[in-house]
């Protein structure tokens, strides 16, 4: 049995192919990401990272190129399937927390569970066990705009690990952050990463952060090159 979760293989993608202004953003990019390894995504503004992550999180296609998840091929799968496996297999962040207004924390992380089928009271347990891993058990009941931007942050992870994916992926996922709470809410991130045994893929700015993953790849060029 292979060990690779997720494998990325040939991948080019083309904004406004043919046209003026055409960006060849993807040129080949190849990655296996491992069972239980977190690898950490460097490039500067504009490289792609985004690109490659919502190819990889099945919200976007590429030109070429396919993308397996736990030994799944997905490249023209139907609609169907993708929502399916990215629903079921895939967890995505943001830089932004996207957690909807009128609910709260609690409810944040229970809902997708419930869309997929999990019962309330498991859906509740599964919450509170995430956000008290988190450290936020005490702003369950409360709207995203009562919680501080690290909070926000941290619901969004428990969300995001609500259905139990095996795959993580994080564009920047503490980017919004002054430097110390970014500090703080990555190592929570890492530690839900760890102990829930996921691969992920997480791209960031900083260096820091990025040297507390497995190892770090670089975009350069539309493809991953290895940093020492
Ligand atoms: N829908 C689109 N149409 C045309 N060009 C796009 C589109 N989306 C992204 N691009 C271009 O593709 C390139 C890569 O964008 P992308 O958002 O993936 O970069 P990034 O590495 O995530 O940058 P940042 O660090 O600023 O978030 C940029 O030049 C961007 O302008
Ligand atoms: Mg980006």
């Amino acid at each position: 049995m292979s060990d690779v979760m997720m494998r990325l293989a040939g991948l080019t993608k083309t904004y406004l192919k043919g046209k003026p202004g055409e960006v060849q953003v993807l040129r080949g990019v190849d990655l296996d990401l491992r069972a239980g390894e977190a690898v950490a995504l460097v490039a500067p503004s504009g490289a792609g990272k985004s690109t490659l992550l919502h190819i990889a999180g099945l919200l976007d296609t590429p030109d070429t190129g396919s993308v397996e998840i736990a030994g799944q091929n997905v490249t023209g799968k139907g609609d169907r399937t993708r929502t399916a496996l990215r629903r079921q297999d895939v967890g995505f962040v943001y830089q932004f927390h996207h957690l909807l207004p009128e609910f709260t924390a609690l409810e944040n992380i229970t809902l997708p569970q419930l869309a997929n089928g999990v019962s309330e009271k498991a859906a509740q347990e599964r919450a509170m066990s995430l956000l008290d891993h988190v450290g936020v058990a005490a702003r369950a009941d409360h709207r995203p705009a009562a919680l501080s931007g690290g909070e926000q942050q941290r619901v969004a992870f428990c969300r995001a690990l609500a259905n139990k994916p095996r795959v993580l992926l994080a564009d920047e996922p503490t980017g919004n952050l002054d430097p110390e709470t970014s500090d703080q809410v990555f190592d929570a991130l890492m530690a839900l990463v760890r102990d829930e045994g996921l691969s992920a893929l997480i791209a960031t700015h900083n260096m820091q952060l990025a040297a507390r993953m497995d190892r770090t790849l670089r975009l350069d060029g539309g493809a991953l090159r290895p940093v020492e």
